[in-house]
């Protein structure tokens, strides 16, 4: 039996129109399995549907608080169980220094990241829990969780959040055979961090050096990621995440000059994140 074959599974996927939502939910169509995809954008939503003509595509805001409830009928109605949520929706919302965020921005920062996301996951739970052993969460945080960056401190703490939330929660329903993980990407080309926008053509000229494995991501990348992680391959992989990252979190402060040799103390010029003004 091929373990990556999903047919008869379903997938719920939230902001799955684009991006790295979108790598994903197109390689769970490609490998069988019925396609449930949350997106708030009503031509993202439109395009995916175009694409995957047998999937349910819910246009909604995940941030909503009916919104999970909702979801949850459709999922209930579609299919009686969940298989495998993946809890894709985040954004990094303000880049600014810490001082400058007014408190609705912070709230703003968090709800868009954390809350919605946990919210999500205990309408969904009951659904997992029908489908269990085996079924699956997998939460899309970011390499931030695992690193400092400047100008995001609220949302590097809500992805920070979502990874201890990872592995608390998968104690509590491991007993039942629900596992639960995540994927923390570093910049990975999508809509929200459009590398042909976010790095000056002049600085372009040695991006192969800035990441050990000589590229930015994709969503593809992303997307091989979930497939392991909800497949029977990672039926012994709980509370953990992959650091879907090129080897970026390896390699800290280290990088390659254009003539190939290593640092840790490059001149480099900056990729856009500063205080407004400067
Ligand atoms: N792209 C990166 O470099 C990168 C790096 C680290 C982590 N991440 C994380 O990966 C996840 C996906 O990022 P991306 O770059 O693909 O984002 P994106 O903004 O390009 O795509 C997100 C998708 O979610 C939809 N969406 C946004 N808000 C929604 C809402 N409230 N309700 C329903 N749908 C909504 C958008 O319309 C879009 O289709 C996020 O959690 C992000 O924090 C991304």
């Amino acid at each position: 039996m091929n373990p990556l074959d999903f047919t008869g599974k379903t997938v719920l996927v939230t902001g799955g129109g684009v991006g790295i939502g979108r790598g994903i939910a197109d390689a769970f169509a490609d490998a069988g399995a019925n396609l449930i995809i949350a997106e708030i954008d009503a031509e993202r939503a439109a395009a995916v549907q175009a694409a995957h003509p047998t999937a349910t595509v819910i246009t909604c805001d995940v941030l909503d608080r009916a919104t999970p409830a909702r979801l949850a009928d459709v999922v209930q109605e579609k299919a009686g169980k969940l298989d495998i949520l993946v809890n894709n929706v985040g954004h990094f919302v303000h880049a600014l220094p810490f001082s400058m965020l007014s408190g609705d921005q912070v709230d703003e920062i968090l709800d868009t990241n954390i809350g919605q996301l946990l919210r999500m996951t205990a309408a969904m739970i009951p659904l997992l829990r029908e489908a269990a052993p085996g079924s699956s969460i997998i939460n899309v945080t970011s390499i931030e969780a695992y690193r400092g960056i400047p100008y995001c401190t609220v949302y590097a703490a809500a992805k920070a959040g979502i990874a201890g939330f990872t592995k608390s929660l998968a104690l509590e329903l491991a007993p039942v055979g629900i596992r639960v993980n995540d994927i923390a990407p570093e910049t990975t080309d999508t809509p929200q961090v459009a590398l042909d926008i976010m790095i000056p053509p002049e600085n372009r000229a040695n991006m192969d050096k800035w990441i050990p494995l000589g590229r930015f991501g994709t969503p593809a990348d992303c997307a091989g990621a979930a497939l392991y992680l909800a497949s029977p391959l990672a039926s012994w992989v709980t509370g953990t995440a992959i650091h879907v990252d090129g080897g970026a979190l390896a390699a800290a402060g280290w990088i390659q000059t254009p003539t190939g040799e290593w640092t840790n103390v490059p001149m480099v010029s900056g990729n856009g994140l500063k205080i407004p003004g400067q």
